[in-house]
């Protein structure tokens, strides 16, 4: 009883501020700088959350997506980028529902071994291994194997338990709208859920605190977080248990590519998409933001967002922003049809080399993993491969005997992670200038992208109805998140 009369005081000011509002003036236009997963997510969960005004979504190559992308090679597409989903990926899962994608997910009958390579030998190597995603994210899939028992022990079950504990807290955010608060920056987002002290400590601390064995941080973490954020064990305990987060199988893509998560969302959330049009100026001028473009277009907005990393590009903000100083790790995607070399790897024979070969943080070592896509034949593979640097055609040489079509992509692929993380703002501005990614600090992935867009749009009509002055007084209100956000009533 104490609150009613603060929320009764709230209901007469909203109807105040808002009814006026929306009968004198048009809806506010939204502008999104990127076509990802983040920028199609803001887009897709505004429209869903009654938001009316126009949508721009801006995106300066020929295609959307962004970080999810394929490759072509030898008449055969595979993932170049984001390559694969948690079942747990409840924004995924659901948008591929929506949007009645055809997924593909692990298939158990399928096996493929492992081996970690240090430079001069493999330090293990495993018979089996249930994935047909020979990459990645479900290598915790052989806890059960049993020479992965004789070599990291119970380490192995304390590493599962510390993901799956990471795994539980995230889910908080797909809780209802009346138990979950629209968070204003990164750091409350975290501390709600309980995830924010991982930030603040290197994965390596973490694991050494949950009793895991230094010889599975050594070989086993240290081949999962190179692969997935191409880094050691010293990035923060949270991106690290992310990477980690493939136990229990069940990993799953996008049949044909998981970039037409984005292509479809933007489909469906009667968006103007800019095709080929990268923005290279954002100023606040007269209560919006003029937008410029190199085609030499201008665009003025009430709402602009950044779904993008600001750290490689050359965006000129005005007046200027201030984000902490972030590097991007690049991760050199080549891709290889051809065979490799089993005497690289001291063998006599091709079918000695295990189909996914991780590695341990080694400065020899030039590449941080390959594993075989398709094996066409016995003498006729596509390989993928990633490493911190440029493969050069001398070492793709030792490596592979015959090397009939070879493509380099170069990511500028996720952020540098430390501990403690630093973030920047949600909100750039004060104003009406978000930034999607601020919450890459914490994690990158398909998934951590749509829950950071879900906040923002939320965040944006939030704020939109709420804030009286100047620039909002374009706004439209939203009936429906305005109770969502006062559920105590
Ligand atoms: C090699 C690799 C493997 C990965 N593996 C996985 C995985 O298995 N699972 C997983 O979940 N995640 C994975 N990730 C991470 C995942 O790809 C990203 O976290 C996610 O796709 C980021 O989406 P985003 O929309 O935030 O950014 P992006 O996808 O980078 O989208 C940003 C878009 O903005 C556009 N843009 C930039 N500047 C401008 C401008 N000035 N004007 C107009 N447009 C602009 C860009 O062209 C781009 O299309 C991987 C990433 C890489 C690189
Ligand atoms: C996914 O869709 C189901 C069914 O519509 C819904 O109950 C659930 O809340 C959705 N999950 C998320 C994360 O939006
Ligand atoms: C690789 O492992 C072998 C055997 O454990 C060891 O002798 C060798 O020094 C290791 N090499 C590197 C580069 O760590
Ligand atoms: C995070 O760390 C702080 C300071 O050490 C501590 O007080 C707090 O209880 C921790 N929170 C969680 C969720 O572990
Ligand atoms: C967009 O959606 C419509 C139906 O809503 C569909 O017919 C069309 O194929 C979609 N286009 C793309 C590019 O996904
Ligand atoms: C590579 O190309 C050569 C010549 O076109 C062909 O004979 C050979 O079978 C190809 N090998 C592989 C592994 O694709």
């Amino acid at each position: 009883m104490a609150a009613a009369p603060s929320v009764l005081y709230l209901l007469i000011l909203f109807t105040i501020i808002s009814a006026p509002l929306s009968s004198s003036s048009t809806p506010p236009t939204t502008c999104i700088i990127g076509s990802g997963m983040a920028g199609a997510s803001v887009a897709h969960f505004l429209r869903k959350y009654s938001h009316t005004g126009p949508i721009h979504i801006f995106e300066r190559n020929d295609v959307v997506g962004g970080r999810m992308a394929t490759v072509t090679i030898g008449g055969n597409t595979f993932e170049a980028g984001a390559s694969i989903l948690h079942p747990k990926n409840y924004h995924a899962v659901n948008f591929s529902k929506m949007l009645n994608l055809k997924v593909k997910s692990d298939d158990p009958d399928e096996s493929v071994s492992l081996g970690i390579w240090n430079g001069s030998e493999f330090v293990f190597k495993t018979i089996e291994y249930d994935s047909r995603f020979s990459w990645i994210r479900s290598i915790l899939g052989f806890v059960n194997s049993v020479r992965m028992l004789v070599r990291y022990g119970v380490s192995l079950f304390k590493m599962s338990r510390f993901v799956e504990v990471t795994v539980d807290s995230f889910l908080k955010y797909y809780q209802t709208l009346e138990s979950r608060p629209v968070f204003g920056t990164v750091e409350e987002m975290l501390k709600w859920v309980g995830l924010y002290n991982l930030t603040t400590r290197t994965l390596n601390e973490e694991l050494i605190d949950a009793g895991l064995s230094s010889i599975l941080i050594k070989e086993l973490a240290t081949v999962i977080t190179r692969i997935n954020y191409g880094q050691s064990v010293s990035i923060s305990g949270l991106a690290g248990a992310v990477s980690l987060a493939g136990s229990g199988g069940g990993l799953w893509a996008i049949e044909g590519g998981n970039w037409q998560m984005a292509a479809g969302l933007i489909n469906h959330s009667d968006v103007a998409l800019h095709m080929s049009e990268e923005i290279k100026s954002i100023s606040y001028v007269g209560g919006a933001y003029e937008l410029n473009s190199r085609k030499g277009n201008s665009y003025k907005c009430d709402v602009t967002v950044v779904a993008t990393p600001l750290d490689e590009l050359h965006i000129s903000f005005n007046p200027k922003i201030s984000i902490p100083d972030r590097k991007l790790q690049h991760t050199h995607a080549t891709f290889i049809r051809g065979l490799w070399n089993p005497a690289y790897f001291g063998f006599n024979h091709v079918s000695d080399i295990p189909e996914l070969v991780g590695t341990i943080e080694s400065s020899d070592l030039p590449f941080t993993c390959i594993s075989i896509l398709k094996k066409h034949s016995e003498k006729d593979m596509t390989y993928k491969m990633f490493s911190r640097q440029a493969m050069t055609d001398v070492l793709l040489d030792q490596i592979f005997s015959v090397r009939n079509k070879t493509i380099r992509i170069d990511w500028g692929a996720y952020p540098l992670y430390h501990s403690p993380e630093q973030f920047a703002p949600f909100i750039l501005d004060g104003i009406h200038l978000y930034y999607v990614n601020a919450f890459e600090n914490a994690a990158s992935t398909m998934e951590t992208s749509a829950v950071a867009a879900e906040n923002i749009a939320r965040l944006i009509i939030s704020r939109s109805s709420i804030e009286p002055p100047s620039i909002s007084s374009n706004y439209a209100t939203s009936a429906s998140i305005r109770s969502d956000l006062h559920s105590d009533l």
